[in-house]
């Protein structure tokens, strides 16, 4: 195999990030033995996915996911289009034998979510959910302490992830704020991020109790064709949302250890503040999305006059998807920083490398279950106004 066809479901915001990844990918990963070739934009309205295929550099556009899928020239579709079709269209994919990159969460609940999973399994093609954050080099860094056992016994993981955009009540009615087409609000959207990272460092969840609340009951109907972050609302016509507009979820994972976990669309003044805190007998770690390429480390074994937070900056070539195999950068010389777009060419970078060495990237759509599993819990547990068991999946 020397290239790999893609065709790309949707095209606004993470479609347009996943297609500068595979527009970038080469000139970052020129050892990856596969050309990614921009196949296929796919959309439902053709004026617009015409233009936008021109815009962002495909070669074509197909109008269903169906026709893409029945297509012999196509290796690899990518799914952003919103949470409601994740599974249908992934299942649709698998039987195209095709392999599926879906965008998270997985799907609107975990009953859809364990279907697309079984569907891509029983079709035996390679699989993986966008949890990009895994791929900043300094989460990664983390994960590699953690294995090394470097903090020690866990006592505690605590995270945020907050958003302010959700706070003007003249944001209209996107699909982010309904159930139907979200499954969830600030718990899909953001928290699904945090414990994707939380379980891939910390191993699984056991069971949450959780509490979420929407704060801005009705908002104006969107009029856009889309219905995305940019719409604009129809004076006058008011929807309901029926989605979380900020959650709170206390965990206890499997090793033993304590997790908060909160995420919102209401916290002013943090428009994407994705932070994280693991405490460990023999260390404390700190990442912050704003600081993406810093971990703060603190080693309980350093002398005690110099006890500190120590900021290790990650971009040296040693650091996870820095360096070149054969030497020297991958990106730029230390601490010319990288940002928000790079998680996403080192995920397809990992994606097509598993596609080549048909060995499934991760986190695969059973991974994504197990977090859609902790998500269907929190559900329940802020429902019952209790603790709830994370089921097994
Ligand atoms: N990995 C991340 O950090 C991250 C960030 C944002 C969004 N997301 C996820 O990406 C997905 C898309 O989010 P977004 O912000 O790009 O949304 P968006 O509203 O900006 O874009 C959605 C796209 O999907 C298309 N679409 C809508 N319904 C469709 C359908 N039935 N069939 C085919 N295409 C359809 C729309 O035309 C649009 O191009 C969501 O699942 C979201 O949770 C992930």
């Amino acid at each position: 195999m020397d290239q790999i066809r893609i065709a790309l479901v949707g095209y606004q915001f993470m479609g347009r990030a996943h297609s500068n990844a595979y527009r970038q990918l080469k000139f970052y990963f020129p050892e990856l033995p596969v050309e990614p070739v921009m196949k296929v934009l796919v959309g439902r309205n053709k004026e617009l996915t015409d233009k936008t295929a021109e815009r962002f550099g495909w070669e074509e556009a197909e109008y269903s996911v169906e026709a893409a899928a029945a297509r012999d020239d196509i290796d690899l579709i990518d799914i952003t289009a919103p949470n409601d079709v994740h599974a249908e269209l992934a299942i649709e994919c698998a039987k195209g034998k095709k392999a599926v990159f879906c965008e998270k969460p997985l799907a609107t609940n975990l009953e859809d979510a364990l279907r697309a999973r079984d569907a891509v399994k029983k079709a035996r093609v390679i699989n993986m959910v966008c949890h990009n954050y895994r791929r900043a080099p300094a989460i990664a860094l983390a994960r590699k302490m953690m294995e090394n056992e470097d903090l020690g016994e866990i006592y505690h993981w605590r995270s945020l992830y907050l958003q302010d955009w959700a706070m003007d009540p003249s944001v209209p009615l996107v699909w982010r704020f309904q159930k139907r087409v979200a499954g969830s609000g600030s718990l899909g959207d953001l928290m699904a991020h945090s414990i994707d990272t939380a379980m891939w460092l910390m191993g699984g969840i056991s069971k949450v109790s959780c509490t979420m609340k929407t704060f801005i009951k009705q908002r104006p109907k969107a009029t856009s064709v889309d219905g995305g972050l940019g719409a604009t609302g129809a004076a006058g016509t008011m929807g309901k949302v029926d989605v979380d507009d900020g959650v709170i979820a206390l965990a206890e994972f499997a090793n033993g250890a304590l997790g908060t976990f909160e995420a919102t669309r209401f916290a002013l003044g943090h428009p994407n503040y994705n932070w994280f805190e693991i405490n460990g007998t023999k260390g404390s770690i700190i990442f912050n999305l704003e600081r993406m390429n810093e971990l703060l480390y603190y080693n309980g074994a350093d002398p005690s006059d110099r006890h500190g937070f120590r900021l290790i900056q990650t971009t040296e070539t040693v650091h996870p998807y820095m360096g070149l195999p054969g030497g020297g950068p991958r990106y730029w010389p230390p601490a010319h920083i990288i940002g928000y777009e790079h998680t996403f060419i080192n995920t397809v970078a990992d994606l097509m490398m598993g596609i080549v060495e048909g060995k499934n990237p991760e986190p695969s759509f059973d991974t994504a279950c197990k977090v859609q599993a902790v998500m269907a819990a929190c559900e329940e547990a802020a429902k019952a106004g209790n603790w709830a068991k994370v089921p097994k999946v």
